[in-house]
């Protein structure tokens, strides 16, 4: 399950209706996939074939779809990074630069976890850790970043309404204090 943390005040919000609340307040979407639909055998894969990328993607066509339908979303496709990724240092050093994009980046987690961290106009930098089942969507031109948590392993579905749309616009932010 998601929970979030303020950074200006420590606080930390947990429970499924209580983070959905605090997101819903933000604009930014929160839904529950239930993974028991995931063959087991990809449950804790974090190197994937493309068969097996697939796979994945089948075990939530109906989610997928649904979303898409929703959301106006036309494409879609599994990423997948771990200590095996080549470079990983180097994208997890990368990772960390406040940025927007002109659509939503929505994710639904279906292994391991990650973390967003978001801006709000109120509260300022929140994170939402995130794990398997969660999905989220940050909203468009909103300053947020993504990265893994400590486990550094992650399967996510990421949709797209088009690929141009995910170009990141890099923010220098003052107010953005590594923690
Ligand atoms: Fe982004």
């Amino acid at each position: 399950m998601a929970e979030i943390r303020i950074r200006n005040t420590g606080e930390r919000i947990s429970g499924f209706e209580n983070v959905k609340a605090f997101l819903d307040k933000q604009n930014v979407l929160h839904e529950r996939w239930d993974m028991s639909k995931l063959p087991e055998h990809l449950r804790e894969k974090f190197v994937l074939t493309d068969e097996e990328k697939a796979e994945v993607l089948a075990s939530f066509d109906e989610e997928i779809k649904d979303l898409a339908a929703r959301r106006g979303y036309q494409i879609w496709d599994l990423i997948s990074l771990s200590d095996q990724t080549p470079n990983i240092e180097e994208l997890l050093k990368k990772f960390e630069q406040v940025h927007t994009h002109t659509e939503d980046e929505i994710r639904a987690i279906t292994a391991g976890k990650g973390i967003f961290i978001i801006k709000s106009d109120e509260i300022g930098y929140f994170d939402v850790e995130l794990e398997a089942g969660d999905v989220i969507s940050v909203p468009e031109n909103t300053n947020h970043f993504f990265t893994l948590m400590d486990n550094r392993q992650i399967v996510a579905v990421r949709l797209f309404i088009e690929k141009d749309g995910w170009i990141a616009y890099n923010v220098d932010d003052p107010e953005y204090v590594k923690a």
